[in-house]
Formats: C-alpha cells, sequence, structure tokens
C-alpha cells in the first residue's frame, strides 16, 4: 500500500493516496450544497439553544432567552379547552335534553360527549352504537318499551328499568304458567294467536281460540291489537322485533315463565350532564321520537 497523494489521470481528482490491490481511492470533495446544510445546521443549533430551553443540567436545564415550556404551552390550551367546554357543560346542565336537541352546537357536543360515556357504561349490554342483542334492546331503532322521546329516555337512564331505585320504571308480566292461570294448550293457542299478529300462523282454529284469551288475559298491557303500552314497558307484539325471540316456542317460554329486564339506575352514578348527553346521543342513534 502506497501513502504518496497523486491525481488521478482520468476524473482529474486527487487521491488519497490509498490503494488496495491497485485499486485507488479518489478525494472527491463533498458537494458544496450538503456542507451549506451542514454549516446551517451549526448554526441553527447554536441559536436554538440560544432562545429554547436545551442542555440538561443534572435536576435542571438551559431555560432558553424565550422562557417557552411545553408544559405550559398545554397547560394554557388545556385551560382553553376547558373554558370552551365549560360554557358548553354549563348549558347542558341548564337545558333539558329535548331543549339541547334543537341547538345544532349544543347537539353536537352532546351526541360526542355521549359517544364517550356510551361506550365506558352502556356498550357491554347494549352493544357499540346501541343496536342491542338478545334480551337487551336495540336503542338504534324506532322501536321503544319505555318510550322514545328525550325526556322518557332520560327518565330511563336515571332510575332505570326494575332497578331497585325508588323511582325506577317498573312492571311485571306474571307467570301464566302452566296449570296456574291457563293450561298447556290455552298457552300454545294464546302463542298461536301472538305468531298471527306478524302472520305467521297456520292453524285458523287454535288463532281463534286463542284470541278470546288474549283479550282476557294479555290485551290490558300489549294492547287490543298487540301495539303493546310503553306506559307499563310492555312491548309491541305485532312487529318483527323481539327481545327475547318470536318462534312459538320462544313466546310460550315467556308466557309460562317471563323474563323481567333490569337496566341499572344511572343517577348516583354518572353526573347529570352525562345523563343529559347520553340522552341526546342515544335519541341522535335514530330512533328517537
Ligand atoms: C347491565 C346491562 C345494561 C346496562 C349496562 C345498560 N342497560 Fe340499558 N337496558 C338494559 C335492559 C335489560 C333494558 C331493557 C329493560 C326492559 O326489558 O324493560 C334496557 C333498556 C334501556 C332503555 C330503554 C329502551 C326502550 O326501548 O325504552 C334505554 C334508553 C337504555 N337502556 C339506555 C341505556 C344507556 C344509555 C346505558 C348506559 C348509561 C344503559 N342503557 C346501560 C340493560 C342495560
Ligand atoms: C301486567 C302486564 C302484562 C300482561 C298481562 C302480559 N304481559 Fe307480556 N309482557 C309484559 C312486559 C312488561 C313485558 C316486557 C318484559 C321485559 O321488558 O323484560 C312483556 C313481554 C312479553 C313478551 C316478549 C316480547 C319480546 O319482545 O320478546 C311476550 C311474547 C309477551 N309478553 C306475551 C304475553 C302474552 C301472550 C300475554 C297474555 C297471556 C302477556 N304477555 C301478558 C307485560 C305483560
Amino acid at each position: 500500500m502506497t501513502t504518496e497523494r497523486e491525481k488521478d489521470s482520468v476524473t482529474g481528482t486527487e487521491t488519497t493516496g490509498h490503494e488496495w490491490d491497485g485499486i485507488r481511492e479518489l478525494d472527491t470533495p463533498p458537494p458544496s450544497w450538503l456542507m451549506w446544510i451542514f454549516y446551517l445546521s451549526i448554526v441553527f443549533a447554536a441559536v436554538y439553544v440560544v432562545l429554547y430551553p436545551a442542555i440538561p443540567l443534572g435536576g435542571s436545564y438551559t431555560k432558553g432567552v424565550l422562557g417557552y415550556s411545553s408544559r405550559e404551552a398545554l397547560d394554557v390550551s388545556m385551560a382553553q379547552l376547558r373554558k370552551a367546554q365549560g360554557q358548553y357543560l354549563v348549558q347542558i346542565n341548564a337545558k333539558s335534553p329535548a331543549e339541547i336537541l334543537k341547538d345544532p352546537q349544543l347537539r353536537t357536543f352532546a351526541v360526542r360527549g355521549g359517544l364517550v360515556a356510551f361506550g365506558d357504561n352502556c356498550a357491554a349490554c347494549h352493544n357499540l352504537g346501541g343496536t342491542g342483542r338478545h334480551a337487551y334492546p336495540s336503542l338504534a331503532d324506532d322501536v321503544w318499551l319505555w318510550g322514545g322521546k328525550p325526556a322518557d329516555i332520560y327518565a330511563t337512564l336515571k332510575y332505570g328499568i326494575r332497578s331497585g331505585h325508588d323511582k325506577t320504571r317498573t312492571s311485571a308480566m306474571l307467570p301464566f304458567g302452566t296449570g296456574q292461570k291457563m293450561t298447556e294448550p290455552q298457552t300454545a293457542d294464546v302463542a298461536e294467536y301472538v305468531l298471527s299478529l306478524t302472520k305467521r300462523s297456520k292453524d285458523a282454529a287454535a288463532v281463534t281460540r286463542g284470541a278470546a284469551l288474549y283479550g282476557r288475559q294479555c290485551a290490558s298491557c300489549h294492547g287490543k291489537s298487540g301495539g303493546g303500552d310503553q306506559k307499563q314497558g310492555a312491548p309491541a307484539l305485532n312487529d318483527q322485533i323481539w327481545l327475547y325471540g318470536g318462534t312459538k316456542a320462544e313466546i310460550i317460554a315467556q308466557i309460562v315463565r317471563p323474563k323481567m329486564g333490569v337496566m341499572p339506575a344511572w343517577v348516583d352514578r354518572l353526573k347529570d350532564e352525562t345523563l343529559k348527553m347520553l340522552s341526546v346521543y342515544v335519541h341522535a342513534l335514530g330512533g328517537g321520537k
């Protein structure tokens, strides 16, 4: 290996003098634009160190002449945010869910807040988006057990359904269980009549027998033509929407040993503003009246 520097005959560039197996290394200088970026970044860094917090000094750091602090900046923007939110929350506290729904800005704010609270507190039972599942009603359709007006929803959330709270919504379908109030064939007849309300019965004689029983035993809660009664949380039986299933076997099961859904009361667990935002959110899912 030789170390003498000489010019390369092809490029005219000096070599570094390093040579391996006849291959010599050219000493090409870096392009000037690259060097300029290099010098400018040194200048930038020097200016930055003077202006902004930069060099750690044990427990502290150089503060920079501008006195900038990202933590303070965060505090300031959080305070601004809280103030803006606070204005909305004051209005939400002062208004009823129905009034909030009429104010487009407040409604948007409430729907966003309600969405978050719904995910935390309600989706476990009612599914994300309130679509419901077996024994947990959908909140996204326009079929309501207890009413779909903003005030109805708000009252349901506050005090729950059969929740044990003093002001809970409550009602009970008593067991007509075989032999108690109705015999087994009577139960089957009435179930056949319920099927006929959604045009699914093939046994006209049973429907006629069931209709009389229905009028005596069921109409007081579920309505003469099966339209339901929201004052008692009695579901309509003439739609295709079922809490506990709409097959004949499932209907008979409900008549014999009724299931009674429980929805917790939220008044002691969530702030009133959250309950209102949730009511607005549920109403805005699409089925609100
Ligand atoms: C532990 C399960 C559970 C949780 C959690 C729950 N719910 Fe419910 N919810 C129910 C059940 C069950 C019913 C139906 C009760 C019945 O059969 O009458 C219901 C009914 C409702 C109704 C009435 C629907 C109608 O058709 O009238 C609304 C509105 C409602 N829930 C909203 C909410 C909201 C909002 C939350 C969150 C704050 C929530 N629920 C949390 C179980 C729950
Ligand atoms: C005292 C009122 C009352 C009477 C009487 C009553 N029900 Fe019910 N029924 C209810 C209530 C309330 C529910 C809803 C239970 C719940 O929300 O968990 C219900 C639910 C049902 C369901 C379930 C609906 C679904 O969506 O899954 C069926 C089916 C039903 N009743 C049929 C009958 C039949 C048939 C009779 C008469 C033999 C009858 N009920 C009598 C109050 C009543």
